[in-house]
């Protein structure tokens, strides 16, 4: 364990990189501090759409009726220079819609370097519109269990593994 700590303070020193960003605290945790960036952040006010969406525009299954999705700095360049994987950093925030036009929930996608290497470094929450973390009930061996949906759900990460859009997990397709 010493070595291991070794090592990352002295590679951290001697090449200015951070050997891991790691997630502070657990996925419950994470999900907390990223609701309260986003809120701090204002991101209906500063952050962009999602290139080539607008507001309320047609979602498919089994997001919602509506979507409205918003990205950060990192996620739009990355989209813009039609990059195969997103850079890390990027955080794309996605508000799913009744077709009443009732928001229902809020999922966000977040990368962050080497939080889940097997599936592309994403962490995955679904917020409720209070920003409490949504659960999910399923049948695993024929037992009920509930899912807490953030960090690595399987759901997210297995649908989303057809990379709709040409960059890896990212399932919106985008003006080319
Ligand atoms: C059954 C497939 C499926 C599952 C399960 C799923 N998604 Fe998606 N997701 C999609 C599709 C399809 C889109 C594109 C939405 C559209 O344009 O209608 C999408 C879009 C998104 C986006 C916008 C960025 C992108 O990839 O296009 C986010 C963020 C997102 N999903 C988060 C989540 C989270 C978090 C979960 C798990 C709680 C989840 N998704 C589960 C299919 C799925």
């Amino acid at each position: 364990m010493y070595r291991i700590i070794f090592l990352s303070v002295f590679l951290l020193i001697f090449t200015g990189l951070p050997v891991y960003q790691v997630l502070s605290g657990s996925d419950k945790e994470h999900a907390a501090n990223l609701w309260d960036m986003m809120q701090k952040d204002d991101y209906r006010d500063t952050w962009k759409h999602y290139p080539g969406k607008g507001v309320l525009y047609k979602g498919a299954h089994p997001h919602g009726a509506f979507l409205t999705t918003y990205v950060n700095g990192p996620a739009l360049k990355g989209l813009n220079a039609h990059d195969k994987e997103l850079p890390y950093g990027s955080i794309l925030i996605k508000e799913n819609y009744k077709p009443d036009k009732t928001l229902a929930a809020i999922t966000v996608m977040e990368r962050v370097k080497g939080y889940n290497p097997d599936a592309g470094d994403w962490y995955w929450v679904k917020f409720s519109p209070k920003g409490d973390v949504m659960t999910k009930d399923v049948e695993m061996d024929g037992k009920k269990k509930t899912v807490t949906l953030a960090g690595k759900p399987k759901g997210c990460i297995g649908c989303h593994t057809a990379s709709v859009a040409g960059i890896k997990y990212i399932m919106t397709p985008y003006p080319k």
